[in-house]
């Protein structure tokens, strides 16, 4: 018999909700995203993105069987996000998940979004070799994460001011390119010449696996600034490649430092930013040389989706891991 999961993912601007079977196959996964709605302030504003979900939920929950062909008497479980995120957005999604598993009488889980984001990989490598090192990048996190085994994480290292995706976002803000800013950056760097601008890369005390970003995103506000008041044309392709290599650089060198550190064989990316074509092309060229497994998922799934809170169910399923009808956002979780 397989198992089938219904999860739902509402943390952020997306109002998602799949169906995956046995952890693997998905059936359906509905992504109603809320971006233009949100695009002309220039960021999620929390309450919009909450009013929305709670308009959009029960129509993608009903488009996600309706994809999938079954019945809510087809599903074993409800898996639901709740936390990290905004906490009035999460709670729409959680307030779901518990109506439909007190309703049905069947199993909820909590899955922590960053948890989701891990198991995205998973979805295509269902039996990974472990340890493994993940390199968690989106909007809210930069993560070097090790993990022993299936649902034990040990944070090897993490932001000490912006994530890497708000990093992204803001520069492309101050470019006067749309949000998020991550792809509109990816999309511009690949006509640019990243060796243009020599912006700084922060790798901080010797060994160190935290990132930090804040200096590279001023350096680009700072050289834009400096260009408007000489007069001197910017070149913003340029500007976007420089950035993005900077970036990109000390987050693979990291990657790889604690696959070496911690001697594992196999690397996965995950989160939003994972969806950038130079991490990508550049992990995946140096860890080959290394000879080290990398797994990344499909771009889509990079980005917040219902599949991979569902994949990261299925293995809290087997190992019966299930939450209390009292399940509360907690918009704060760690990992
Ligand atoms: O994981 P995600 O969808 O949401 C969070 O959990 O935060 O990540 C969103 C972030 C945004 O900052 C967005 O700009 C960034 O991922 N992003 C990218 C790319 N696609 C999305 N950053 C760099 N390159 C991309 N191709
Ligand atoms: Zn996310």
């Amino acid at each position: 018999m397989c198992i089938t999961i219904l999860g739902i993912e509402t943390s952020c601007d997306e109002t998602s909700v799949a169906v995956v079977e046995d952890g693997a196959k998905i059936k359906s996964n509905i992504i109603s995203s809320q971006i233009e709605v949100h695009q002309k302030y220039g960021g999620v504003v929390p309450e919009i993105a909450s009013r929305k979900h709670l308009e959009l939920i029960n129509s993608v929950i009903e488009q996600a069987l309706d994809e999938a062909v079954i019945d809510f008497s087809q599903i074993n479980a409800v898996a639901v996000t709740y936390g990290p995120g905004l906490v009035g957005a999460l709670l729409v999604g959680v307030a779901a998940g518990k109506a439909i598993a007190f309703g049905l009488d069947i199993p909820l889980i909590g899955i922590n979004h960053m948890e989701g984001h891990v198991y995205a990989n998973m979805l295509d490598h269902p039996s990974p070799q472990f340890p493994i090192i993940c390199l968690v990048v989106s909007g809210g996190h930069t993560d070097l994460v090790l993990i022993p085994s299936h649902g034990n994480y040990q944070l090897l290292g993490s932001t000490r001011d912006d994530a890497a995706g708000e990093a992204f976002d803001k520069v492309a803000r101050v470019l006067g390119l749309g949000y998020p800013g991550g792809p509109q950056i990816d999309g511009l760097a690949a006509l640019g010449n990243d060796k243009a601008i020599a912006f700084p890369r922060a790798y901080l005390e010797e060994k160190s696996l935290d990132f930090s970003f804040s200096g590279v995103k001023t350096a680009v506000i700072n050289y834009l600034n400096r260009c408007k008041q000489k007069g001197i044309p910017v070149n913003k392709p340029d500007v976007a490649a420089s950035f993005r290599r900077a970036v990109v650089d000390v987050l693979v060198d990291k990657a790889l430092q604690a696959a070496e550190l911690f001697d594992t064989n196999t690397i996965m990316l995950a989160g939003g930013v994972a969806a950038n074509k130079l991490l990508r092309d550049e992990l995946s060229y140096r860890s080959a040389i290394l000879g080290l497994d990398l797994i990344t998922p499909p771009p889509i799934l990079c980005t917040d989706n219902a599949a991979m809170i569902a994949c990261a169910a299925y293995f809290k399923y087997l190992r019966h891991d299930f939450a209390p009808l009292t399940l509360n956002a907690v918009p704060g979780l760690k990992l």
